[in-house]
């Protein structure tokens, strides 16, 4: 669902002003409307907060106060008195100030102070920003399932929530992610069940073995192969259903040999997983799952029982309340022969993260929309059982699925669900041959590597979180428009200019250009952007704020002969814009977790 715009807004005001954190960080915005409320104050006007808004009309002003007009009414007086009043008292860090319509305050910014906060910015990220007070969050995001494939939702997850988990950290939380794999469900019978087709004479499936059982021996190769194997032949085969669904119930029961069995492979198939997930750039801290949550059952299902009652055989907690505008069923805890299910082990390891040393005020959620409902259904579970007090947020950021031209979800040619690195390799592949003129080898390799997760993950995180968006693999590879090729070769460029001209310079001294003031400009928006992707839990803000300062950049690049400049404070000056944009931009991108390749 996404939100509207008044939705949106409502959330701003509060939640930035309520979690911001004061006085020793500050944005060049938020030190202005400080500044400004403080001279509101100075005049005898009383006023919770004063914004500076970017102005559409640059020729009237560079920013915009609009506070007069909202004071007007209360202290009794013409909106245009209060705004003359209000620039009478102003110091020197606005020029060009003036008084529009019935009382609009338009200021532009002083270059002094503009350059002031600008070389203070060049290595040193955090004077763009505004921090948050710290809260512990634990996000729980990518959850591939053991023994099959990753698909394209699971990228997803893994896109959203690693850019989520820096952000959230570079605003200044405490953050950790946990894979949460779904290391137990029907892949386990099924697995096991192709195991004794292929190789019925292993110890494992001989009833008279009375002797200890040793480590299962499975290659990741055969891995890829038994459990696809299985399905087909399973949705053909009631008996072999079956036996699928015997043996998944005998490890749901944690029942020996399959329990040990199926810990053996989870182990293989979790380290195949993490290589996905390295060269996604996803670093989890945790690599906890449903399988490691069964050891908190039975302490979690202490905490429920009392809210727990017997439905058709299951155990189920009411979670509906009098206002719901739809159905919220109850949820099924334990099921009616006793096993535990997906949602048993999602509180069990909800028991087990609030009882952990990080104390988690908030549990972020990065799954896939259609598990709405189900995530609705537990966090109630755990928020009427107590097993989480009412002062911890738990959330389920969901998002949008990606789809084929049809507007349907992206299937392979013959219509099955499209694996991650299938995907991975498509895009490989497409760029490759634009990069031709790189021989065969390493370097085209590791060029290649970082291009591919830089142009997946630009193209899945640009469209705002909760929207569907098409596969358009020309689109996605372009050196044009809003991709990462785009955003990766302009960075390029300007390491490439900074390395030839090898000046150590750290100082903008003046303001040459239009294009470079409006560099400026949109480097001061910064606290905003990063403002508002947070409250929205969206990167496609920081998506398009890449790519418009690249395109300012390139606009700059081309009006502007950097290297051949011959006025050297000039060039000097140049060199310093140059890293200020570098550094930031790879900050930003840094929180997208791309990686800049040294050449392109
Ligand atoms: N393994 C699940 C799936 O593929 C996602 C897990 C999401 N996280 C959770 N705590 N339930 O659908």
């Amino acid at each position: 669902m996404s939100k509207s715009k008044a939705d949106i807004e409502k959330i701003l005001s509060y939640d930035i002003i309520l979690f911001m954190k004061g006085e020793d960080f500050m944005s060049f915005i938020k030190e202005t409307e400080k500044y400004l409320q403080d001279v509101f104050k100075k005049c005898g006007y009383e006023i919770e907060e004063v914004t500076l808004e970017s102005s559409s009309r640059r020729d009237l002003g560079e920013f915009q106060i609009n506070s007069a007009m909202s004071l007007a009414k209360k202290y009794g007086k013409n909106p245009r008195e209060i705004a003359q009043n209000i620039i009478d008292n102003f110091d020197d860090r606005f020029t060009n100030v003036n008084i529009a319509g019935p009382g609009f305050i338009n200021v532009s910014i002083n270059d002094e102070f503009l350059l002031k906060r600008m070389n203070e910015s060049i290595n040193d990220f955090d004077n763009l920003i505004d921090k948050y007070e710290s809260k512990n969050i634990l996000i729980d995001y990518g959850g591939a399932n053991a023994a099959k494939s990753l698909h394209v939702g699971h990228m997803r997850s893994a896109n959203i929530g690693e850019a989520l988990k820096r952000l959230a950290k570079v605003l200044g939380n405490n953050v950790i992610g946990d894979v949460h794999l779904g290391d137990l469900g029907r892949q386990s019978g099924m697995v096991i069940s192709e195991i004794k087709k292929r190789k019925p004479d292993l110890c494992y499936f001989d009833s008279n073995y009375k002797g200890k059982y040793p480590k299962l021996e499975i290659t990741p190769e055969e891995l890829a192969i038994y459990y696809p194997e299985a399905s087909k032949d399973a949705k053909e085969n009631p008996l072999r259903m079956e036996e699928v669904r015997e043996i998944t119930a005998k490890v749901d029961m944690c029942e020996e040999p399959y329990f040990s069995m199926w810990k053996d492979i989870v182990e293989v198939s979790s380290n195949e997983i993490r290589k996905t997930y390295d060269y996604l750039n996803c670093n989890f801290e945790l690599w906890e799952g449903e399988l490691s949550s069964l050891k908190y059952i039975d302490k979690t299902l202490k905490v429920l029982e009392p809210y727990m009652y017997e439905s058709e055989g299951a155990k189920v907690i009411d979670v509906a309340k009098s206002d719901d505008k739809i159905e919220i069923p109850p949820l099924i805890v334990i099921k009616n022969d006793g096993a535990s299910i997906y949602a048993t082990r999602d509180l069990a390891t909800i028991y087990n993260r609030m009882h952990s040393d990080f104390k988690p005020d908030e549990l972020w959620y990065v799954v896939d929309a259609r598990q709405g409902l189900y995530f609705e259904q537990v966090f109630r579970a755990s928020y009427k059982s107590n097993l989480v007090s009412e002062d911890v947020k738990l959330k389920h950021y969901s998002f949008g699925t990606m789809n084929g031209k049809d507007g349907k979800p992206f299937k392979t040619r013959d219509g099955g669900v499209l694996q991650l690195n299938d995907l991975l390799s498509m895009i490989r592949e497409e760029l490759s041959k634009k990069m031709n003129k790189y021989e065969d080898g390493n370097e085209k390799n590791n060029i290649l590597d970082k291009l591919t997760v830089a142009t997946i993950k630009y193209a899945d995180l640009l469209p705002y979180r909760t929207t569907d968006y098409v596969f358009d693999i020309e689109k996605f590879c372009s050196f044009e428009g809003k991709t990462g090729p785009y955003v990766l070769y302009t960075m390029v460029r300007i390491k490439s200019i900074l390395d030839k001209v090898n000046i150590n310079s750290e100082k903008i001294i003046s303001i040459y250009s239009e294009t470079e003031r409006n560099i400026y400009l949109k480097l001061l928006e910064l606290s905003r952007i990063l403002n508002q992707a947070y409250t929205e839990k969206t990167l496609s803000y920081i998506c398009e704020y890449l790519f418009e300062i690249s395109s300012l950049f390139n606009k700059f690049y081309g009006e502007t002969n950097i290297i051949n400049e011959s006025d050297n404070e000039k060039k000097d000056s140049y060199v310093s814009l140059l890293k200020l944009i570098y550094n930031t931009c790879s900050k930003l991108l840094n929180i997208l977790a791309i990686e800049i390749p040294s050449k392109m």
